[in-house]
């Protein structure tokens, strides 16, 4: 059987990793600051979390949903007191599109309404719901499209106003900061514009934290910078490690009812052990201010390069966007300087690595960036 091509591949294949290290099976090494995208948050096999899991596969890997399940309340608690969102409830899953597919229908439940305000060129996930509310229409089949979704332009308040006044908004959803759409950051008053509204016509704001959230940006969820609370959160990516597990934090205005959502591996006993893993290093190393630290002195430094056209983001996700013509710079850095990077359109080089990401790492990606970009810049004989 062969393997349905979907993905384009780098003909790489990594073997083994160490903190923001991985090594390939010819025992090349590569600084890591892509994370598999934005997944490796703590590391890769981090000792805490090797341990806690080996642990736990020799007690019991998994149980359904229907017996008690300590591991899920110790991870909530931990989640609450880490994020600040102690009042928030819990629903655990598998995957950041799983994560949104089930804070919409939440937010439907929850004020009987079906219109979804989402923003050009977000990203949300690949299933159906998840897949309506975002700004791709390669990616959108027959069946996914819908008359329920509404697209308002990036930061425009007027747009948002209006989309609001004219249909009967189910909820709201938006990135902190649009990743797959560039690393734009959203700014606080369009995020408090938001709550404004939704406040006004009961509708419900879905902050999705996927790739934004879990320290990554120096706070929690980089929603709060704008000081206003959303009702759901969705994660995922970070909160595992690599191990995968997904989740919605849900407001206490928002009810409960026996069967309103479910699955079957959602919440298992070693999901659980990865995500409590994941927030005792962070809570421990204190990997958000490291994360603010270190993301503060790469951005200065890029700022500094006269090439890049902008820089973007938050703490550790960071959007370098260069000219048309230096649009071999991060297959350079891969394959000449040994460093993975992301990437996102126009022409945007993401760095999405580990909270703990040194700063001497940092530098030795400055330096591998200064001499790609002055290999560019000399016509080759
Ligand atoms: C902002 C955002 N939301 C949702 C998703 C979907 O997550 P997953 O691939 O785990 O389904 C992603 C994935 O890149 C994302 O970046």
């Amino acid at each position: 059987m062969k393997l349905f091509d979907v993905y384009p591949i780098n003909p790489i294949n990594i073997v083994k990793g160490v903190g923001s290290l991985v090594y390939d099976d010819k025992g090349t090494e590569y600084l890591d600051l892509y994370g598999g995208h934005a997944v490796i948050s703590i590391g890769h096999t981090n000792p805490r979390y090797v341990k806690r899991l080996e642990d736990q596969l020799h007690q019991i890997g998994f149980y359904s949903n229907s017996i008690e399940i300590p591991l899920q309340k110790e991870l909530a608690e931990k989640l609450g007191k880490v994020s600040g969102k102690e009042d928030y409830q819990l629903f655990l899953c598998n995957s950041g599109a799983e994560a949104n597919e089930n804070a919409l229908k939440l937010a439907s439940f929850y004020n009987g309404k079906k219109k979804v305000i989402a923003f050009k060129n977000s990203f949300h996930g690949r299933t159906s719901l998840a897949v309506a509310v975002t700004d791709n229409p390669k990616i959108v089949a027959p069946i996914n499209e819908t008359d329920n979704v509404i697209f308002v332009p990036w930061q425009d308040e007027i747009a948002l106003e209006q989309a609001f006044a004219a249909n009967e908004i189910s909820s709201v959803i938006i990135e902190g900061i649009q990743g797959v759409g560039g690393i734009q950051v959203a700014s606080e008053s369009f995020l408090r514009k938001i709550r404004t509204l939704c406040d006004q016509y009961n509708a419900v704001f879905i902050a999705d934290s996927v790739q934004c959230g879990y320290g990554r940006t120096g706070k929690f969820f980089s929603h709060d910078f704008a000081g206003v609370d959303a009702d759901i959160y969705s994660m995922a990516k970070g909160m595992g490690n690599g191990f995968p597990v997904g989740g919605i934090i849900i407001s206490p205005k928002i009810q409960p009812a026996y069967g309103m959502l479910g699955t079957t591996f959602g919440g298992n006993h070693l999901a659980c052990a990865a995500g409590l893993a994941v927030l005792e290093e962070i809570e421990q190393n204190n990997l958000m201010q490291n994360a603010a630290v270190v993301g503060d002195y790469l951005i200065t430094e890029l700022k500094k390069f006269s090439q890049v056209k902008e820089v973007r983001g938050r703490g550790l996700m960071i959007g370098i966007e260069l000219p048309a013509e230096l649009a071999n710079v991060k297959k350079d850095l891969l394959f000449k300087q040994h460093i993975f990077t992301g990437e996102a359109k126009p022409n945007v080089i993401r760095l999405l690595p580990a909270l703990n990401l040194t700063k001497a790492y940092a530098d030795r990606f400055l330096e591998a960036f200064t001499t790609v970009l002055n290999q560019q810049l000399v016509p080759s004989s």
